[in-house]
């Protein structure tokens, strides 16, 4: 075994390490609108369900990466209006995803500069991506620091599904969604390989 001290060694380098080990991770691409309207996405893969009732969402958002520009647009957004959209990101829609991921300046509209349409939501002023098979209309619930990063909590207020994506019982079809992950570095995945579960076994005191 190698082992690593997370505590010492360079930031650049655990981040290498962590999000190659924490994988494949689901994508928030998240759509936000600017005090003064603008409209801005952006995808987010430090992101996960944070609780079931009421559902709420988390995801992590760093610093920028370019120097003296502050905050990322995305937590600007989220900290001016409180509202987000996460929109799901299926294959058909990963090259607009990885367009929209470009740091660029706050007055560029980012659906314009993805390629990708908006559609008005029904309860959250931010449009959704009409393209999305999937999206979640969101308040923010509550933001804090931790460490480089500030984490978002944000109540799903609405779900969007597309036609064919959930069943009459709630499935939904994970064929007719293709759900873009991310990988390592910059490597995606699409398909999955879906295996059925074992059977967890009654736990028995006794035995
Ligand atoms: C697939 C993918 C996942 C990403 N995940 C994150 C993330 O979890 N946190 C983060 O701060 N940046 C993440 N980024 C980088 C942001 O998308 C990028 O910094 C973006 O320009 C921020 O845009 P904004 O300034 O409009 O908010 C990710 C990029 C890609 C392509």
């Amino acid at each position: 075994m190698t082992s690593f001290d997370l505590g010492t060694l360079d930031p650049g380098d655990a981040y290498k390490l962590i999000t190659g080990v924490v994988q494949p991770r689901p994508i928030a691409w998240v759509s936000t609108l600017s005090s003064s309207g603008r409209r801005n996405l952006a995808p987010f893969s430090f992101f996960t369900i944070a609780s079931r009732a009421p559902v709420m969402l988390f995801l992590s958002i760093g610093e920028t990466s370019r120097p003296g520009h502050g905050q990322k647009d995305t937590l600007s957004n989220v900290l001016a209006t409180g509202e987000l959209v996460v929109n799901i990101v299926s294959e058909p829609l990963l090259e607009s995803m990885v367009r929209s991921s470009a740091e660029v300046p706050a007055e560029i509209d980012e659906f314009d500069y993805a390629g990708v349409e908006a559609a008005a939501c029904d309860v959250v002023a931010p449009p959704r991506v009409a393209q999305a098979r999937v999206a979640l209309e969101c308040r923010t619930e509550e933001t804090r620091r931790w460490g480089s990063d500030t984490g978002v909590l944000a109540r799903v207020l609405r779900m969007h599904t597309a036609d064919g994506i959930v069943d009459e019982r709630f499935h939904i079809d994970s064929a007719a969604l293709r759900p873009v992950a991310r990988l390592a570095g910059a490597t995606y995945s699409v398909e999955q390989v879906m295996i059925p579960s074992p059977p967890v076994p009654d736990w028995d005191p006794v035995a």
